[in-house]
């Protein structure tokens, strides 16, 4: 890609960025949230067509042009995009070959056939799903597989992964490495996308660094050292990345949870949360270990009363009932969750009415919505989040994944809850930004809030937290403080 420059209103994206990469090469593009990854990656993908941005882009030395993703897609581009999108109410066999349902000639392919090509084409990437299930019952991580399967259905000769581990397992990642890296001996070019520095170093040949929509850096497999990259990626050196706590932890339970039990959604006689009790105390950080499916997002989502469950909850001391998200709000219980796109925020509104939606009250003056008060307010945790847009109308669908996780942030800390929970805190968050809420989450400790953290990122959980319980297949399997804690404990814990 050459020169390539584009715009949106009020934002330069990308100033004159060019962007080579190397036959059979798996080449990392790296950068802090809003650095210009995804535009530039939809570029490459029509999602931006030709004469909607300036520069050039070459396939295999010669010009090309991309009216569409469709164009783009039959041209060998093979795009899995940041945010999921799938057609729920279709099987993962329509999922991956839509758009592909005529074959050469206009014949439409019939039914056995895409499902038994479907199911060659999971096989081939060693991904067990049924071919016939409708994509709606699938969770995140197998609906991520289907984008994956559906960007190679074509056979692309550019495969491009925008972030597309940040949902998966670690052993759903390790297993997508050894398909790209069988994938690459056959020819296969990857451009990989991530926040991740461990998975950066387990398999990228090269990576390009992009900072404020220009090229910072390339490092050659070689050159790899973390500080050097950090340092490239955020223009300064970060200094205590995992901040230590320097506030006490308080001798009062603001929460104590006992034989939380939630029913399983669709079978009898069989829980996803299964009698858990715990507690955690005033400025305590309490994190939860356990593998995906283990009922930690269950148990809080619970506690928050989004979903039906039994057992007896404690707020400072007294017995509350949490049958609503309101009743939790009401009792000063705070959620942040794992799915941005689902249910953490309204993308076609601006920053400023995302943030203050929890308490509308504390920015209206006689039951009218005060928008000075609500800027005021926006502004604020625009400024301490570092969030990056040109201002708080901004609409949230227009900005980088990343500093839409702030946003979500910002609008579970402002109606001041007394417990948080933080379902994947820093989910495609770029490491700057991680420092930043770390720092934050320290800060909320220290002013007596009990955080409640339920992260997969190991170093993270364990350098944060001051005690840990561990879940397996809905109940606690161990508890211990940060002393005796260790990732061999919490993973042989989580795996039983
Ligand atoms: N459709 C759009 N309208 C307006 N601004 C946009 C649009 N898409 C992207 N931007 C802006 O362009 C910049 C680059 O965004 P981009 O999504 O490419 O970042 P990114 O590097 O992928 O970040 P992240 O790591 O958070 O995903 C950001 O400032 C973003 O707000
Ligand atoms: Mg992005």
């Amino acid at each position: 890609m050459q020169s390539i420059s584009k715009s949106f209103p009020g934002v330069r994206a990308l100033s004159q960025v060019s962007f080579r990469v190397e036959h059979s090469h798996i080449h990392a593009l790296i950068g802090e949230n809003g650095a210009g990854k995804s535009t530039l990656m939809k570029i490459l993908d029509g999602v931006y067509p030709a004469g909607n941005f300036e520069g050039q882009i070459l396939l295999d030395g010669k010009p090309v042009m991309f009216r569409s993703p469709f164009d783009a897609r039959r041209q060998g581009i093979g795009y899995v995009p940041q945010e999921i999108s799938v057609l729920e109410k279709l099987t993962v066999a329509e999922n991956i070959f839509v758009g592909l349902w005529t074959e050469k000639g206009g014949t439409v392919v019939g039914f056995k056939r895409l499902f038994a090509r479907a199911k060659e084409l999971l096989d081939s990437i060693r991904v067990q799903l049924d071919p016939h299930r409708t994509v709606a019952t699938l969770n995140a991580s197998q609906r991520q597989l289907v984008m994956i399967a559906r960007a190679l259905a074509t056979k692309p000769s550019v495969l491009i992964l925008d972030e597309a581990t940040a949902c998966l397992t670690l052993d759903e990642t390790k297993n997508l490495f050894g398909v790209v890296r069988h994938l690459r001996d056959q020819g296969l070019t990857t451009i990989f996308i991530t926040h991740k520095m461990n998975e950066l170093f387990e398999i990228a040949d090269r990576a390009t660094v992009l900072r404020d929509g220009a090229v910072v850096a390339e490092f050659d497999r070689s050159e790899f050292d973390q500080h050097t990259i950090v340092a490239a990626m955020v223009g300064r050196k970060i200094e205590n990345f995992y901040p230590t706590r320097d506030s006490a932890i308080g001798d009062e339970e603001v929460l104590r949870v006992e034989n939380l039990t939630v029913p399983h959604p669709h079978l009898a006689r069989r829980n996803v949360v299964d009698g858990v009790s715990f507690a955690v105390r005033r400025g305590e950080i309490l994190g939860f270990g356990g593998l995906v499916g283990s009922g930690r997002s269950e148990t809080v989502n619970a506690l928050y009363g989004r979903v039906e469950h039994t057992g007896r909850v404690y707020v400072e001391g007294r017995e509350v009932r949490v049958a609503t998200p309101q009743d939790a709000k009401a009792h000063g219980l705070g959620l942040l969750t794992e799915d941005r796109k689902l249910d953490g925020l309204l993308f076609n509104f601006a920053i400023r009415e995302n943030m203050t939606l929890h308490d509308l009250p504390e920015v209206s003056h006689l039951r009218v919505l005060d928008r000075s008060r609500e800027t005021e307010v926006a502004d604020r945790y625009l400024k301490r989040l570092s969030i990056r847009a040109p201002s708080v109308e901004t609409m949230v669908g227009n900005l980088s994944g990343g500093n839409q996780q702030k946003v979500v942030l910002a609008k579970v800390l402002f109606p001041k809850p007394r417990v948080l929970f933080l379902d994947e805190p820093t989910k495609g968050v770029d490491v700057g930004a991680k420092n930043e809420i770390y720092k934050l989450m320290m800060e909320l400790a220290g002013q007596g809030i009990a955080l409640v953290v339920i992260s997969s990122d190991l170093p993270e959980l364990l350098a944060l937290c001051d005690r840990f319980i561990v879940l397996a297949r809905g109940r606690v399997v161990d508890e211990f403080s940060k002393a005796e804690a260790s990732d061999q404990r919490l993973m042989l814990a989580a795996t039983g």
